[in-house]
């Protein structure tokens, strides 16, 4: 799976995987695509570099990346406090009912939220390129629009390519009069935050609007034969996030939802803004009902929904409560249905192209095989 921005990094397969956990990216890496690390959990630089040296050392001189959530506008002076003051009373009451009807114990004494979302916050963001630009970082991606001009300037310095999450082409044509270099298409069906557009159709609106730049196609890609449908509407590569969160090498520190998602279907995904505020897709809970219940209070704006619910999740995962356990995954996840290492996923995926290439040779009446 060779594309003029595959050469142009400098790896074998353009299969790109956006994962939380270095271990993860650093086999994505090793595997012959290209691993880029998701940074918005790394409130603390010290975090980000240990974990950055890390995948360094085990990606064995090859290239990787990493994924920041810089808003494009910047919002001067607000800090974590203001905004956890702009919290209604009645949205705090629907969170400690809903634990309390679920038996859902404290956190042990001294046990932090370790899930607080303030990486979109911009000095968190600034603080994680700091970090980034000591390391031989070959990417840069943003989640929620362009990142601000000086930061693609500085990237661009140290010859590292910006790239930035797209759900419409409207999107797009924006980051690309931004000037970035790379455009992620992602679909409707995709993990994680996504807007309304299915991947079928995203991909080659965004290829057309932001033509000659490459475009990276993803949302529901779990297969080769899917990652060639990719490349056929006119991606450069393709871009996968679920996919690797059931990995030998991720780890949930949860068997309950790894098992959860092991036994998922595609239908058991929702898009809903109970995680963050913004519609993001996640398996179907308890949780994302009560959270989308008309008769609720509905979900808070982002960043306000964040940090309303940051304790509650820990509590969620640390006491693995089955029926509000619950983590960001796409409608591919009924695709994930054993643990595989990374590089058999790598493996499994290029076979399968290979099979949707012999295949479409033979269809268009190509093959000699
Ligand atoms: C658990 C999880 C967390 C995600 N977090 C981010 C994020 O912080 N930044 C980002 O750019 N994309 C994030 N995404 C989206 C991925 O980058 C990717 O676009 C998406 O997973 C692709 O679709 P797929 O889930 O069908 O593979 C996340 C996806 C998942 C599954």
């Amino acid at each position: 799976m060779e594309t003029e921005l595959s050469r142009q990094l400098g790896i074998e397969h353009a299969i790109f995987g956006f994962t939380p956990f270095p271990e993860v990216a650093a086999a994505i890496t090793r595997a012959g695509g290209f691993g880029v690390l998701g940074a918005v959990r790394y409130t603390d630089p010290d975090d980000l570099e240990r974990d950055l040296d890390l995948l360094h050392r085990h990606a064995d001189g090859k290239p990787y990346g990493l994924d920041v959530v810089m808003p494009a506008k910047k919002v001067e002076g607000v800090t974590e406090a203001d905004v956890e003051a702009m919290i209604p009373e009645g949205h705090r009451g629907f969170v400690r009912d809903l634990l309390a009807r679920h038996g859902v114990p404290e956190l042990a004494e001294g046990e932090t939220s370790g899930w607080r979302i303030t990486g979109w916050m911009e000095e968190v963001a600034r603080g994680q390129l700091d970090v980034a630009f000591d390391y031989p970082v070959k990417l840069l991606a943003n989640a929620l629009g362009s990142p601000p001009a000086d930061v693609i300037a500085r990237a661009h310095d140290h010859g590292v390519l910006v790239a930035a999450l797209a759900g419409s082409a409207r999107h797009a044509r924006h980051h690309a009069e931004a000037g970035i270099d790379v455009v992620v298409a992602q679909g409707y069906e995709a993990g994680g935050h996504t807007g309304e557009i299915g991947t079928m159709v995203l991909v080659p609106e965004v290829v057309e609007a932001v033509a000659p730049l490459p475009v990276l196609a993803a949302g529901g890609i779990g297969s080769g034969e899917q990652a060639a449908a990719g490349l056929a509407l006119g991606a450069q590569g393709v871009w996968l996030g679920s996919l690797w969160l059931t990995t030998e090498e991720a780890d949930l520190h949860s068997e309950a939802l790894t098992a959860k998602l092991l036994a998922a279907g595609s239908g058991d995904t929702v898009r809903s803004r109970a995680l963050t505020g913004k519609p993001a897709r996640q398996l179907r809970t308890e949780w994302t009902d009560a959270w989308d219940d008309p008769a609720g209070p509905g979900a808070l704006p982002m960043p306000l929904q964040g940090l309303l619910v940051a304790e509650a999740v820990s509590r969620i995962q640390t006491y693995e409560v089955g029926a509000l356990l619950g983590t960001p995954v796409g409608q591919i996840v009924g695709r994930m249905t054993g643990r595989r290492s990374v590089r058999a996923v790598v493996d499994d995926l290029t076979r399968g192209f290979e099979r949707a290439v012999t295949r479409m040779n033979r269809i268009a009446g190509r093959s000699d095989t």
